[in-house]
């Protein structure tokens, strides 16, 4: 397994010389591509990778439909700031079919995985030359994969899969080393703009992470939704990660006099250096107040909203 850097021990202009070389020696005299989220990881590799190899990687930002609101245009936009062109590559149709009727967090992640590198990244590399993927996996990502607690959806070879084998082409991880906050400072030595390198993590699998029960177009508008309001609420708290889960179970409510048989949402907020312990904030009451009224009034639907105040461990911090 990769050996760890730590922040003290990282020298991100040395970290970042290596690893063009690491790039540019995998790739060869080929070409690469890598799908940009708009997170921390993905957009350090962007630009990491572009350092490497210029034109010969294509980014691609992959609209799954279970992204934040606004997400793709904000993405194209901030990286055609930074001279990086965007393809923007439709396939919203292919991940809600393969969630369809799953309910089981491992599976719904073993199909966002499978369409993800085999139907759609397969279908993307056959169409051009590429024979390389660069991808954002960090330490954490791999330490809880490799413990059985969560299968992180971009861990293969920790796990003794090939991808060459299995999906037709070698995945390159620059950042493997890294944690978190080894990897904000590298971005911010790639020159990504603040909003970028110090966003909050967003797990792989986006919001599907954050829907308890069946994923449809439906239930992640709700939490789509609900992520906006708490995203800007929670914006200036400093909080390591904040989010919107919609629960499963449906409660009674009451809207305008009747009965109103609505969705609960669970907000969380984590204070947490590297995810890998991680404990609730303690939010002011007024903020809490105000969100509760925020998202039960915006976000049809939902009647209830609940503050989550348990800790990592036993809790995890996505809730799938
Ligand atoms: P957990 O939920 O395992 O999350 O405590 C640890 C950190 O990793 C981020 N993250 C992911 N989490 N699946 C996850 O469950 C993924 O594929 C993934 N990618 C990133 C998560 O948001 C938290 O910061």
């Amino acid at each position: 397994m990769a050996d760890e850097i730590t922040i003290q021990q990282l020298d991100p202009e040395r970290f970042v010389a290596e690893k063009v070389e690491q790039i540019r020696g995998a790739v060869g005299g080929g070409s690469a591509i890598n799908a940009l989220s708009g997170g921390v990881d993905s957009s350090a590799v962007t630009m990491l990778g572009h350092r490497a190899l210029g034109d010969r990687l294509r980014t691609v930002f992959v609209q799954n439909g279970l992204m934040r609101e606004g997400e793709p245009e904000r993405v194209v936009s901030l990286f055609a700031d930074l001279g990086v062109k965007v393809d923007v590559i439709e396939a919203r149709e292919e991940f809600f079919s393969a969630l369809e009727g799953l309910t089981d967090p491992e599976e719904k992640r073993e199909a966002i995985t499978q369409t993800f590198y085999r139907k759609v990244f397969g279908r993307i590399v056959r169409e051009s030359d590429a024979r390389h993927l660069l991808q954002g996996t960090i330490l954490t990502d791999v330490d809880e994969t490799v413990a059985g607690i969560k299968r992180q959806h971009n861990v293969f070879g920790q796990l003794g899969i090939d991808p060459q084998e299995a999906f037709g082409y070698g995945i390159v991880e620059p950042l493997v080393e890294l944690r978190k906050d080894g990897v904000r400072k590298v971005g911010e030595h790639l020159g990504l703009p603040a909003e970028l390198f110090e966003r909050i993590p967003f797990p792989g699998p986006a919001l599907a992470a954050r829907v308890i029960g069946e994923v449809t177009p439906e239930r992640v508008e709700v939490v789509r939704k609900a992520t906006s309001i708490v995203e800007k609420a929670l914006a200036g708290t400093g909080a390591f990660q904040y989010m919107a889960i919609l629960h499963e179970d449906r409660v009674t409510g009451m809207r305008e006099g009747r009965r109103d048989y609505g969705n609960q949402i669970e907000v969380r907020c984590w204070e947490s250096v590297d995810a890998r312990t991680a404990s609730p904030s303690r939010l002011p009451w007024e903020l809490l107040e105000r969100l509760a009224s925020e998202i039960t009034s915006r976000v049809p639907g939902v009647v209830s909203v609940t503050y989550n105040i348990a800790t990592k461990p036993p809790s995890t911090i996505e809730v799938v």
